[in-house]
């Protein structure tokens, strides 16, 4: 009989209280020295951010992937990040999610099926691979990012976005941009692309909902997906921050509706937010439209200067699968990768892996 080896996993009824792991983190991050290096993405929550080396939203992260040597990545953020970080790395180093279920809701509204069926319908109508670039937000599967690798397409962030669709007009006249309609959207009105000139893709329906000449007038093709958690922000939040501090910045996320995005005084990436807000002139006010925790830090960090940094909704919206990665998980797969066992990695095939290099490293090359 051949002995089969069963996967070391997750025990939660052994994880332990916050300050255990805290100390647990500390000891085996020492422990495994050089050999690691723990990038955190700014919505981690605080007991997880502050033991990130490396911090930045999802471009930065991408290049800070490619460039390091260490033979474990262990990814504080979300699955996709976590793909990009091994098809971005050498071979002989390894990407680690701490927590597998650590996904994005975004990501999961487009999947290769709906997208290549979108691109078979669109061939009834014109031909794709001569007219449209597909766009994937990074926010997206491995084997997105590959179809668009093999189709002449590209990766975006939100904070490239505006270059990549001018890369990507610059090939072919109309895009197909997923899974992010919101982000699209507003890229395409930062450009100049009139609101008529957008369709939205909706990939419950047969033809995406459109007829043939919608599809033909189209310049930009949305696909119906949106995040959750930026969803929440309304332009009456908006309004109700102004009237009472009229002289504040009103700062957003892409990922906002084009209500919120067009009522902000400035809209970027969760970079660009930070940078923005570390920069405030003191005593100022800032409304902030992303996740919460990367405002509650930014409160923090900026209440010595008096600077007052306010969460647009009312209500609390968190990230919940960014929020997954915890320091029990933390502590847990530091402590396996030092006592030599390798848990959680996150590898792409290396058939997709290639094609969705060609399209990041596009992605990379552009921005
Ligand atoms: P950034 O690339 O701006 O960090 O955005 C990632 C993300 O998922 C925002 O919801
Ligand atoms: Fe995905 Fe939204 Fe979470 Fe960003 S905030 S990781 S887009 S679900």
């Amino acid at each position: 009989m051949t002995a089969v080896a069963t996967p070391i996993r997750f025990d939660s009824a052994r994880a332990g209280s916050d300050a255990e792991c805290e100390a647990r983190i500390v000891a085996a991050r020492k422990r495994l020295g050089d050999r690691a290096v723990i990038l955190g993405h700014h919505y981690q929550r605080a007991e997880v951010y502050k033991h990130a080396e490396l911090t930045g939203d999802s471009l930065k992260l991408s290049r800070l992937a490619a460039q390091t040597e260490a033979e474990f990545i262990v990814f504080c953020g979300v699955h996709f990040m976590a793909e990009v970080a091994d098809v971005l790395s050498k071979p002989h180093q390894k990407a680690i999610l701490p927590d597998l279920s650590a996904g994005c809701s975004m990501a999961d509204m487009a999947n290769l099926r709906a997208v290549e069926r979108a691109w078979r319908e669109l061939a009834e109508v014109l031909d794709p691979d001569e007219t449209i670039t597909p766009v994937t937000y990074i926010n997206s599967a491995a084997d997105l990012k590959a179809f668009c690798g093999e189709h002449g397409g590209i990766v975006c962030t939100s904070s490239n976005a505006t270059n990549i669709l001018q890369w990507a007009f610059g090939r072919r006249e109309k895009v197909l941009f997923f899974p992010d309609q919101h982000l699209g959207r507003w890229t395409a009105h930062q450009m100049g692309v009139p609101a008529e000139a957008c369709a939205v893709w909706d990939f419950d329906e047969p033809m995406g909902g459109l007829s043939p000449e919608q599809i033909r007038k189209a310049r930009v093709l949305l696909w119906k997906g949106h995040c959750s958690v930026h969803q929440m922000f309304q332009g009456s939040h908006i309004e109700q921050f102004r009237a009472k501090h009229p002289g504040g910045t009103v700062i957003s996320h892409p990922e906002c509706s084009f209500e919120v995005c067009a009522a902000s005084d400035l809209v970027g990436s969760t970079e660009f937010i930070l940078n923005a807000i570390h920069a405030a002139e003191p005593g100022s006010h800032w409304l902030v439209g992303t996740e919460l925790n990367l405002v509650n830090r930014l409160a923090e960090e900026m209440k010595p200067q008096g600077v007052t940094v306010q969460f647009m909704s009312p209500m609390v919206c968190m990230c919940s699968t960014m929020a997954r990665i915890d320091p029990q998980h933390l502590a847990w797969c530091l402590e396996q990768l030092a006592d030599g066992h390798i848990v959680n990695q996150i590898v792409v095939p290396e058939s997709e892996a290639k094609l969705a290099r060609l399209a990041l490293d596009r992605m990379l090359a552009v921005s």
